[in-house]
């Protein structure tokens, strides 16, 4: 059975790790996958998650199964960390959530939920997405169509574009999936302005916004980045939003995420949190513990809480002076392309808007690491190697 398959190609993102560890290069920099790394280049434990795991080391005291939402105290938490704690569709009770391992997990189970409800919809992706999201959900039996995002010429978002294309091509019932913040791999957000008048759209048209939200508090803080999100929520009837602690939280490694699914009334939410569950227990059972609890100790502790969002704030703040600090970089290389809509961006991620090849000499010349459509993880960035990739970038150009 087995002599028909195909090797797949290497995963564009999660490769580049691989690559990276076998480079002997003494300066080999790796600006490829999306995660935080300190001054020492190191993704360190947060503090607040491992006091979190001291205490729960004495204090849990089971190991049974979870159920298939996961802990009811954590989806609770992160809807109002999400959707803010007053908003009206909490008070309304129309939201349903289950814990999901990681963000992707969360893609996943609410592609198939949509599945569920309109077999073969569509879903609207920008150009360019995330990667791994058509793959989620064309393997969950969406259909997938583009909608323009990202101009590559003005170094922003093509929002008149977009917008035209949303008007005039996708159907009621059609899907548009939106980056909350951070846009993976822009790190170009619409503003706030843009996002009412992409929820009026969307409204008007009765299509469903599926908003990814894998960034919450990497771009201007933990409210600012979800404004856009809340936004949409009060807006339409519908919507349904992934969310991940991988970033925020440092969790990556422990998956740790949340599947919401706003309906119009409560009841169409309960419909909606009982076919979540049918579609998580046919897919993974029940998601992990260990991340969820972690967060959930975190965020019912005023202290850890306080810890926690100092800490962000530092990695918030590192990641916007990087951005600075390799725009000027480049600049002292003597470059005369101006590369300034780096500072203009949000997150972890920017294009350097160099072509193929570029990226091809950046990676097997000077053993720096990015992603083949030019992403950079600004947060690969130290002092030790910004002036090395800033002297690389000028010897490509
Ligand atoms: C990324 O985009 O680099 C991260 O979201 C990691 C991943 O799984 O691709």
């Amino acid at each position: 059975m087995f002599e028909s398959l195909r090797a797949v190609p290497a995963d564009p993102i999660l490769n580049l790790s691989v690559l990276y560890r076998q480079d002997t290069n003494p300066n080999k920099v790796d600006l490829g996958v999306g995660v935080y790394k300190d001054e020492t280049g190191h993704t360190a434990i947060m503090k607040a998650v491992s006091r979190a795991e001291e205490r729960l080391l004495v204090e849990e005291d089971t190991k049974a199964y979870v159920g298939m939402a996961g802990s009811k105290r954590f989806c609770d938490l992160l809807a109002q960390v999400t959707l803010g704690a007053d908003h009206q569709v909490l008070t309304d009770k129309r939201v349903a959530v289950a814990q999901t391992p990681g963000g992707s997990g969360a893609l996943r189970v609410l592609a198939e939920f949509i599945n569920v409800a309109k077999p073969g919809a569509t879903v609207w992706v920008g150009n360019p997405t995330w990667a791994n999201h058509i793959p989620v959900m064309q393997s969950a039996g969406l259909i997938i169509k583009q909608y323009p995002y990202y101009n590559s010429e003005t170094q922003a978002v093509d929002f008149d574009a977009m917008l035209a294309t949303l008007e005039t091509e996708p159907e009621a019932g059609d899907v548009v999936l939106l980056h909350g913040c951070c846009h993976n791999p822009s790190g170009a957000d619409l503003t706030i302005e843009q996002w009412q008048a992409t929820a009026d759209l969307i409204k008007a048209k009765g299509l469903l916004p599926y908003v990814d939200i894998a960034y919450q508090g990497l771009g201007e803080g933990m409210d600012e980045d979800a404004a856009g999100l809340r936004l949409m929520a009060n807006t339409v009837p519908e919507m349904v939003i992934a969310s991940s602690c991988s970033k925020n939280f440092g969790l990556y490694r422990e998956r740790t995420g949340t599947a919401m699914i706003i309906a119009s009334t409560s009841e169409h939410a309960s419909l909606a949190q009982s076919q979540m569950h049918s579609v998580i227990r046919a897919n993974y059972s029940m998601p992990p513990s260990h991340g969820a609890l972690v967060v959930e100790t975190i965020l019912a502790d005023p202290k850890l809480k306080q810890m926690w969002r100092d800490e962000l704030k530092t990695m918030r703040k590192r990641i916007k002076d990087l951005r600075s600090q390799l725009v000027d970089a480049i600049k002292a290389e003597g470059v005369q392309q101006d590369f300034s809509f780096i500072e203009r961006q949000k997150g972890m991620f920017s294009f350097l808007g160099v072509n193929a090849e570029q990226v091809d000499q950046l990676v097997n010349k000077h053993s720096v690491y990015l992603v083949g459509s030019s992403r950079i993880n600004l947060a690969g960035l130290n002092q030790h190697n910004i002036a090395y990739v800033a002297k690389s970038i000028a010897a490509v150009l």
